[in-house]
Order: structure tokens, then C-alpha cells, then sequence
């Protein structure tokens, strides 16, 4: 037969168009888009009996474990993470390479991705994933640190196809100078590689959380209060004049306060290379699911993260944000920890929070899995505007601005990868389509879901991941997981302005 697999009887959603169409597949390619491909030349045959069909998902901010755990002991391994992934319809995964402080030398990023895919060659991977860079300190001094890195980012980017940084305003430890933020963003701009940027005034967090602590409010909710929307908002504004000041394109990651979008849509609407990405959390959950319910004390530490969950007033400039392209993305910001020590005999990263101490709760919460249940929800509810919305934001803008698009985020014969979605048909229900979200359902290592018992309108029925089901109405095709380390280009989306506010350039570009 001329095709491995034929989709038949979908409605292709890409984030531009939006038909009813037939999708052949050869090997781990898409080779054929058209309105009706004869059964004859299938070897097999999913039909979607009218469902959505959508490029699988691209989850660019997931964290799991790494050789080097600057975030603490996360829940997942890779393996796991992907596998998780696949179940709520995500087939790419950009997952972080955290530096290991003790290399040095122009190769020393280069050894710590090296290390990182090492580690995860070892496991069954159920989706391809990358890697940025988190680069918790620069080397040497003075204008030396900007040369060490621009070395560093060049051979990072030659030997293991890295095109993205993250950089961060606060957490002790990884908290960065104002100058050497400069220096990130002058060897980015030097390289072509993207900046995200986790934008929080770290002193602030920092002078706030001392002072709640000594008049004795150490509770979950306390976390939120340390850092409310302006400590995200003043660092926003400081990170663009920064990337002003050299020129480079930034992208602000998990984006939930109202005065960061201001600022970022006041630069965007002014042509600045500023993008942004937000995640579920901060347009379905609110500070009020940080307080300890169901009696149980410390249930709110399950929904600590930073930036925190916002007042729900917020949730609405969220979803604006989405629809009005402020948000250029959706990313998880999966970073899960175990809740129960009891669960699986292994590490409890809560155990840790000294007298119920907010300090303590590691940051972060599971959602790799349903992202893109809750997004494609969302369209159903009116929230979001429209399936190519939905599309752009989770599938092919991430593919875009982290260089692996075609390859992936879309539907293009011959180019793309076959990552594919074959969503439930909206009209009908079946016994295997779930109705609400249950832990159960999310093949993740974590034992809590923020969004237990939330009612969903669709799930993935089908994910196809480089040509193969590996998830199908519930169940995981373990013998079909063939997932792989991506290189990555740079970023399609974003290029400097050539436009800084004072007579200075950068040497190199002089010449
Ligand atoms: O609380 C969060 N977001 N944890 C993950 C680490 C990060 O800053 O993205
Ligand atoms: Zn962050
Ligand atoms: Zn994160």
C-alpha cells in the first residue's frame, strides 16, 4: 500500500485552516493531505468519524528530572514526563538542561546538555523532546563574561542543537544581576538565541517572605502574598528596557500578572521583539485554591508555584491575553512533586517545608498532561476564541519561536513529522471518553492533580507520535513509544530590531 496509516473522516484543524480532509502517513512522515484517499491504499485505517484532527501538542516549559537538580526532586523522569504528554495529546515536549556549576570552559553547556541526554537515552520515551539551557551563573569578570558566554552559546548551539536560554529575576541561587541579565542578553542576541526570562523582583520576594514570616503567617497562601502581581510586573519592565538596551528578543515565560501583560503588550504595540507565554493554571485556578480546603492543612501547598496562583479577577485577563495575541504561547510549566510521602516509597519534596513554612513548598505543579484537554475545553466553553487559536498557541507558535517548525506544530506533507491528535467527535459520546479529569487518567509519577474532578468536553483519542498510536481511547501503546532527543534551529519567530536608544552598538556588528 502507497500509506502506512490513513486518518479518514476528520476535520483538520491547523492554525490556519480549518476543512474536512484525509491525512496519509509514510513511516514517521506526513506524505499526503486531500479530500478523500481511497481505503485501498491504507495499510491502516483510524477513523475518526468526524472527530478534530490537530497537530500533536508542543509543551515548551516542562520540567523533569535532570542530573543536575537545581529545581529540587521532581516527580517524573523523562520517560514519564512523555508519557504523560502523549496522554493529554502533547508530541513534543522542550524540557530544560539545567548547568552544571562545576564545568567550565567554552564546552562546559555543551558537557551539561550532554549529561542530560545521556540520562534520557536510557529510558522508553513516548515523544521527542528538546532542551533549553537554565543558566543559573556566568563565568569570569567583566567584559570577559559576555565573551565566555557568547562561546558557550555558539558551541551549545553547534553540538546539541540548544536555541533557547532561561534566565531568572528571583529564586536564591538563580537570581541574576541586572548586569549580568545585559550579559545573557547580548551573547542571545550574538547567537540568535532565545531569552526566556522567569520576570519576579527576587528582593522583593525575598524581603516580603522574611517579614511574613516573623509576624508568624507561614501558611500556602502566604506565597502569593510575598509576590503579588506588581513584583512580576516591575520585573517585566525592567527585563524590556534591559532587552531594549541590547536589542534582543525576549520571551517572558509563565506569564500571570495583569501589569506584565500591560507592559508586554505596551512594548509589543510599540515593535518591540517581546513575546510571551502563559500556562493554564493562571486562566482556570486562582489564590483561593492556595488556602488549605477539605480540611486537610496543607492541601494548598499541592497549588504553590511562582509566579503564584493570582486573585480570580485575574482569570479574565488571561484568556484576554490569549485571544488578543499578547500570549504568543501556552506552555505547562509542569514541575511536579510528590504530595504524599506514603505514595510509590519515594522522595516527598513537602516533607521539607519546616514547620508548614511557604519558604519551603517546593514551586511548582503538574500539568503536562492537560494543557491541551483544558485549552481544547476552553474553545467549547467560549473562553477561547476559536480550534486554529487553540492550534497556533499550544501547537505551532511554540514550534516556531523554539526553531522546529515544520518539522513540528503543523500539518505539512513532507515536511512535518506525523504528531498527530485525532480528538473525540464533539456530537457523540463514548464509553471510553472521559468526563471529568481524575489523577488516574494522567500517566504522570505525580499523586495529586490540581484539577481533580474538573468536568471536560473532549480528551485525545488517538495520539500519533513519528507515525505510530502510542496512545489510544485510554491506553498507552508502550511497544510503539520511539521517541527522541530534536536538535533544534533557531527561532523562526523572532530577530532583532537593529534599533538601540543610544549611539552604542554591539563591536561585532560594526564591522
Ligand atoms: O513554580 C514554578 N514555576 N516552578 C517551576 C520552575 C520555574 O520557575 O519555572
Ligand atoms: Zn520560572
Ligand atoms: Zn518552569
Amino acid at each position: 500500500s502507497t500509506y502506512d496509516v490513513v486518518i479518514k473522516n476528520g476535520i483538520i484543524c491547523t492554525a490556519s485552516d480549518f476543512y474536512p480532509a484525509d491525512i496519509g502517513i509514510i513511516g514517521e512522515k506526513i506524505a499526503a493531505i486531500c479530500d478523500c484517499i481511497d481505503p485501498v491504499h491504507a495499510g491502516e485505517i483510524i477513523d475518526a468519524e468526524g472527530g478534530i484532527v490537530t497537530p500533536g501538542g508542543i509543551d515548551a516549559h516542562v520540567h523533569v528530572d535532570e542530573p543536575v537538580k537545581l529545581l529540587g526532586d521532581v516527580a517524573d523522569t523523562m520517560g514519564e514526563a512523555t508519557r504523560s504528554a502523549v496522554a493529554g495529546g502533547t508530541t513534543t515536549i522542550i524540557a530544560f538542561a539545567s548547568q552544571d556549576l562545576s564545568l567550565t570552559g567554552p564546552h562546559a553547556l555543551s558537557q551539561s546538555v550532554k549529561n542530560t541526554t545521556d540520562m534520557y537515552s536510557k529510558q522508553r520515551l513516548y515523544c521527542d523532546y528538546g532542551l533549553h539551557m537554565i543558566l543559573a551563573r556566568l563565568e569570569g569578570t567583566g567584559t570577559a563574561t559576555r565573551d565566555i558566554l557568547d562561546q558557550q552559546l555558539e558551541n551549545v548551539y553547534q553540538d546539541c542543537g540548544v536555541s533557547s536560554i532561561k534566565v531568572f529575576m528571583t529564586y536564591p541561587g538563580l537570581q541574576m544581576s541586572d548586569y549580568n541579565l545585559l550579559n545573557a542578553m547580548y551573547a542571545s542576541r550574538k547567537n540568535g538565541i532565545t531569552t526566556m526570562i522567569h520576570a519576579e523582583n527576587g528582593d522583593i520576594v525575598r524581603w516580603m517572605t522574611e517579614s511574613l514570616e516573623e509576624q508568624g503567617l507561614l501558611e500556602p497562601y502566604y506565597h502569593g502574598v510575598s509576590r503579588p502581581t506588581i513584583v512580576e510586573g516591575e520585573a517585566t519592565n525592567r527585563a524590556v528596557t534591559l532587552a531594549r538596551t541590547m536589542d534582543n528578543p525576549i520571551l517572558f515565560v509563565h506569564v500571570s500578572s495583569p501589569e506584565a501583560i500591560d507592559t508586554i503588550r505596551r512594548a509589543q504595540t510599540a515593535g518591540l521583539k517581546v513575546y510571551a507565554e502563559t500556562c493554564p493554571q493562571y486562566a482556570l485556578l486562582s489564590d483561593e485554591d492556595t488556602k488549605c480546603a477539605h480540611g486537610d492543612d496543607f492541601a494548598g501547598a499541592k497549588n504553590i508555584c511562582s509566579p503564584p496562583l493570582r486573585p480570580e479577577e485575574v482569570k479574565q485577563a488571561i484568556w484576554r491575553g490569549m485571544n488578543n495575541g499578547s500570549f504568543t504561547i501556552v506552555g505547562s510549566d509542569h514541575c511536579a512533586y510528590l504530595y504524599s510521602s506514603k505514595e510509590k516509597g519515594k522522595h516527598n519534596a513537602f516533607a521539607k517545608c519546616e514547620n508548614g513554612r511557604f519558604r519551603y513548598i517546593p514551586n511548582g505543579m503538574p500539568g503536562v498532561c492537560t494543557r491541551m484537554p483544558l485549552l481544547f475545553d476552553a474553545v467549547m466553553r467560549n473562553r477561547l476564541s476559536s480550534l486554529m487559536k487553540f492550534v497556533e498557541i499550544n501547537c505551532t507558535n511554540p514550534a516556531k519561536i523554539y526553531g522546529c517548525y515544520p518539522q513540528k506544530g503543523g500539518l505539512l506533507p513532507g515536511s512535518s513529522d506525523a504528531d498527530i491528535i485525532v480528538w473525540y467527535p464533539n456530537d457523540k459520546q463514548y464509553d471510553l471518553q472521559p468526563e471529568v479529569i481524575t489523577n488516574d487518567l494522567l500517566e504522570h509519577a505525580c499523586d495529586y492533580t490540581p484539577y481533580e474532578g474538573v468536568e471536560i468536553k473532549n480528551w485525545p483519542r488517538f495520539t500519533i507520535a513519528r507515525g505510530k498510536v502510542v496512545y489510544k481511547e485510554g491506553k498507552l501503546m508502550h511497544d510503539n513509544a520511539r521517541g527522541q532527543y530534536i536538535r533544534r534551529k533557531k527561532s523562526s519567530l523572532s530577530s532583532p530590531n537593529n534599533a538601540w536608544p543610544s549611539e552604542w552598538r554591539p563591536a561585532y556588528d560594526k564591522k
